[in-house]
């Protein structure tokens, strides 16, 4: 192991750690990427099925990218968005026509955007600009949003407030006021639950961090129907479900929505942080200069990027390719006696098996080179990049097969 990753407490020398304690502590150090490939500090290669959590959906170090990141970086990285930049608008005008279901629209000149875009850099910012578009778009008097049990919108405070998880808030305490959590997949809570002060229903369309909990068809058009009827908003988050993850530009268009508000981020950027928020131009317009802001947000090296990933994922198809991989591993695990059921989109898949063995199993399956998530204890998250060949999903799922049916034979 190098000195280097000996000195940041890979291997557990982790006393004079330098990094605050937030995530468990690391025994692998990630030097270099490509496609779906890992290198450790080791020299050590893994398949790589987390993907980043749903962002490297283009591949680690994608050339196409690298290039324009190199491109921008010797032009224009950041000016005050007192100022326009080259990238934003192109970029505003491909997240609408993929939000609306327009992304073939090829003329810029004639295309009238049904919304606008807020760029800023994370998904747990575009929640928060979710929120306050809430508030502001209806009435000072509404301020309450309504999100399910299991959820998961980000960590700063507002956006970990609005996460159905208890466990969550409790180091925190007091959360900000302003949101109901509702038991998921419950229509008839989300009714009682709507009252006077009722701003906006605000859902993950497939729980990611929950442990990829997919909310049924008739549940999602219920809930959309409710705020129609009541005068809510209905925002969706699709910050790991959209662009393409499950086999849909946004997971939303699985089951025909038509959200207000969509927050976008992690595969936007490939790994450049960047997020965005879509909203419909007639609840945008209750902006004004002042509202709201971000000193990064929508900067050109950021906006160059989103462009190049959002002009691939058009070019290639990405859609099909999701697709294609879900086949392949729902086809290659379906007669593995270990798992009980597969569910999820595209390439945003859970494994349920039927002992509480995830972590266990991530551990050995990285012992093998292969990187999967332990989402829940009985379930095994898979957010491969996109780019991953049938060849890398099929050796994959070849060394979940072993270790899953070892462990059923031992
Ligand atoms: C659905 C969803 N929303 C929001 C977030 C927070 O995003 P970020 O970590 O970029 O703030 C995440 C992160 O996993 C997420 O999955």
């Amino acid at each position: 192991m190098s000195s280097h990753a000996e000195n940041m407490g890979v291997a557990g020398e982790l006393q004079n750690c330098p990094i605050m304690p937030t995530y468990a502590a690391p025994s692998i150090m990630f030097i270099r990427g490509e496609g779906t490939e890992l290198w450790d500090s080791e020299g050590k290669r893994y398949l790589d099925f987390v993907g980043g959590l749903a962002v490297q959906s283009l591949g680690h170090a994608n050339p196409e990218i690298a290039e324009v990141i190199g491109e921008q970086a010797g032009k224009l990285t950041q000016v005050s968005n007192y100022w326009a930049t080259e990238h934003a608008h192109h970029v505003a005008i491909e997240i609408d026509k993929a939000v609306t279901g327009n992304i073939n629209e090829p003329s810029y000149s004639s295309y009238n955007p049904t919304g606008q875009v807020f760029f800023c850099n994370s998904g747990a910012e575009a929640n928060e600009l979710a929120f306050k578009i809430a508030r502001k778009a209806t009435s000072q008097s509404r301020y309450t949003i309504l999100t399910a049990t299991d959820s998961f919108h980000g960590r700063t405070l507002a956006a970990l407030a609005a996460c159905g998880q208890p466990h969550k808030h409790e180091p925190f305490a007091p959360m900000p006021q302003g949101f109901t959590h509702i038991a998921r997949g419950d229509i008839e809570a989300l009714n009682d639950a709507v009252d006077e002060t009722t701003a906006a229903v605000h859902l993950e369309p497939i729980l990611g961090e929950g442990g990829v909990w997919p909310h049924t068809s008739d549940y999602l058009s219920k809930a959309e129907s409710l705020t129609r009827e009541h005068g809510l908003l209905f925002m969706v988050d699709e910050v790991q479900s959209g662009l393409c993850r499950t086999g849909e530009w946004f997971s939303f268009q699985h089951y025909g929505l038509n959200p207000d508000v969509v927050c976008i981020a992690k595969a936007l950027g490939n790994g450049f942080p960047i997020g965005a928020v879509w909203v419909k131009r007639e609840l945008a317009a209750s902006f004004e200069a002042g509202d709201h802001g971000s000193t990064y947000g929508g900067n050109p090296l950021g906006t160059a990027v989103a462009r190049k990933v959002l002009e691939i994922m058009k070019r290639d198809n990405y859609n099909l390719k999701a697709q294609l991989i879900e086949e392949q591993i729902r086809t290659s695990m379906s007669e593995v006696p270990q798992v009980i059921s597969i569910r999820g989109n595209g390439a945003m898949l859970a494994i349920e098996l039927h002992q509480a063995i995830s972590k266990e199993v991530a551990a050995e399956a990285s012992i093998k080179g292969l990187l999967v998530n332990p989402i829940t204890p009985t379930a095994l998250r898979l957010t491969p990049p996109l780019t991953t060949s049938a060849d890398q999903i099929q050796k994959g799922m070849q060394i979940l097969k072993g270790i899953l049916n070892a462990q059923t034979s031992s």
